[in-house]
């Protein structure tokens, strides 16, 4: 009986252990790629809404500006105190001394994307509401808290 419990209490301790590992499995390396891949997916999808608005296309841009709002709103829980710096990140210290402004940004560049969405169905000049609600967030944002590239 007693060794049955020793086993039993192990065998707690065992799954205790693979839970709260599972819990945080996500290490540095993948919190930084991760957001570099989510960065430069939405670059791949700004380009494209600029290729299909050039011909009109309202309705197969809708989803991507839709996806890089998405992107945005997730980009927002990839910048924890741990992952400054390493694996070649472009992220700069100033992130964490402003969250609070960073974060904003962030959410404003989502926010703007829906909008744009939005407008885009009645705007007279597409090029000035795709930089207005769209280009112009990347450079607020890079020019301090992005290092130059
Ligand atoms: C709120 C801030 C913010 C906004 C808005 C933002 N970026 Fe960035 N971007 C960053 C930061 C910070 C990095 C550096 C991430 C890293 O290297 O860890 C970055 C990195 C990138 C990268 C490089 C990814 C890589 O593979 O290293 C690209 C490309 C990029 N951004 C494009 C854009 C474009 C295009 C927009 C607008 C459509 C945009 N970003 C909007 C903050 C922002």
């Amino acid at each position: 009986m007693k060794q049955k419990i020793k086993i039993i209490k192990k065998l707690i301790i065992i799954f205790s252990l693979c839970f709260s590992f599972s819990a945080n499995a996500q290490t540095v390396e993948e919190i930084i790629k991760g957001r570099k891949a989510m960065f430069s997916e939405n670059y791949q999808n700004a380009k494209k809404i600029s290729i299909l608005l050039k011909s009109k296309r309202i309705k197969e841009a809708k989803p991507l500006m839709k996806k890089i709002s998405d992107n945005y709103i997730k980009l927002l829980d990839y910048f924890p105190e741990n992952a400054k710096e390493g694996f070649k990140t472009g992220a700069l210290p100033s992130i964490w001394e402003n969250k609070d402004e960073f974060n904003n940004l962030m959410k404003k560049a989502s926010d703007d994307m829906i909008k744009l969405a939005k407008v885009i169905e009645t705007a007279e000049d597409l090029r000035a509401v795709q930089k207005e609600l769209m280009w112009s967030n990347c450079s607020a944002c890079h020019s301090k808290f992005r290092a130059p590239h």
